[in-house]
């Protein structure tokens, strides 16, 4: 069922608890692939009743990048949750979210910051102030829909460890469920962002893939050194590649690795032809 407004979620949820339902939460921004239904999947598999948010969330979109142009699918997205078993369909407006005047000025508005050493690396150095975004509209989700489950992506590794620190800092009583990514035959990671790559573009993407995969053997071989594995990366890009970061961190606190072991994970970002694209494998 679909619903646009936060009372009627309510309603719902109250009913829910009375019977004592286990209510999983799927957080979305729509434009909804396998990815998601994995997601959407483990939630309608181990709870009574699952919700799956979207929206696209403004506040975590940095000027100049793609809010205007996010992909918004919303009648196949409600067919795809339908099929999967989801009870709701949470679809609200930006207004609904956080009221008319924060949409213009997102400044009036109170924030969930996580902590700096969390967010001044990875992504969150090119896109300044997009987990403060992320981490105050999860925490009105959960607000919302007080989930006993919520499910998120490895996909997404970086906001997966600060929405985990972000429930254990502020004793949110929602557990987290860690869901892993799911991946095209050819290697590339499902995003919705795939939608900006032509045909060329998405053979050019695989090195994303083939340089982690590639990480992962020579590790697995007894590869342990950091700069020796950052280098084998090198002859996967080529002149369409911009690349962002490669970096070995701690699955746990995302600290920065010299020599790589099994709770390394390694992240990587590149653009291509305009389109930033991100994936991370752990070495275990
Ligand atoms: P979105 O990019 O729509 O992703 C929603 C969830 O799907 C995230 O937890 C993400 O990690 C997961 N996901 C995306 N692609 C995946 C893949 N290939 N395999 C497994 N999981 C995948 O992430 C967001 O939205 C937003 O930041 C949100 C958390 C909803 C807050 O606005």
């Amino acid at each position: 069922m679909l619903v646009h407004e936060i009372s009627q979620v309510r309603e719902h949820i109250k009913e829910w608890k009375k019977q004592g339902l286990k209510v999983g939460l799927v957080p979305t921004m729509g434009a909804l692939h396998n990815g998601h239904k994995s997601l959407i999947e483990k939630s309608v598999q181990t709870c009574d009743k699952t919700v799956v948010s979207i929206f696209v969330n403004p506040i975590q979109f940095c000027a100049g990048e793609d809010l205007d142009k996010y992909p918004r699918t919303l009648q196949e997205d409600v067919k795809l949750c339908e099929n999967a078993g989801v009870d709701i369909v949470f679809a609200p407006s930006p207004k609904e979210m956080y009221g008319e005047g924060h949409i213009l000025s997102n400044d009036f508005l109170t924030y969930v910051v996580p902590p700096y050493f969390y967010t001044d690396k990875l992504c969150g150095k090119s896109r300044v102030g997009h987990f403060d975004g992320v981490c105050t509209v999860v925490n009105k989700l959960f607000n919302i829909v007080q989930p006993d489950f919520a499910f998120f992506g490895e996909k997404d590794r970086q906001q997966l460890i600060i929405i985990q620190k972000m429930v254990r800092d502020l004793n949110i009583p929602v557990e987290i469920v860690p869901c892993p990514i799911v991946r095209e035959e050819s290697g590339l990671a499902l995003s919705s962002r795939n939608k900006y790559l032509s045909e060329d573009d998405k053979i050019h993407a695989l090195a994303l893939s083939k340089i982690l995969f590639n990480i992962k053997n020579c590790y697995k071989k007894g590869v342990t050194d950091v700069q020796a594995l950052s280098e084998t990366a090198y002859s996967f890009l080529n002149e369409h590649h911009s690349l962002e970061y490669l970096e070995f961190r701690d699955e746990n606190n995302l600290e920065e690795k010299q020599t790589a072991d099994e709770s390394t994970v390694v992240f990587i970002a590149l653009k291509l032809n305009g389109v930033r694209l991100i994936d991370n494998i752990s070495l275990r």
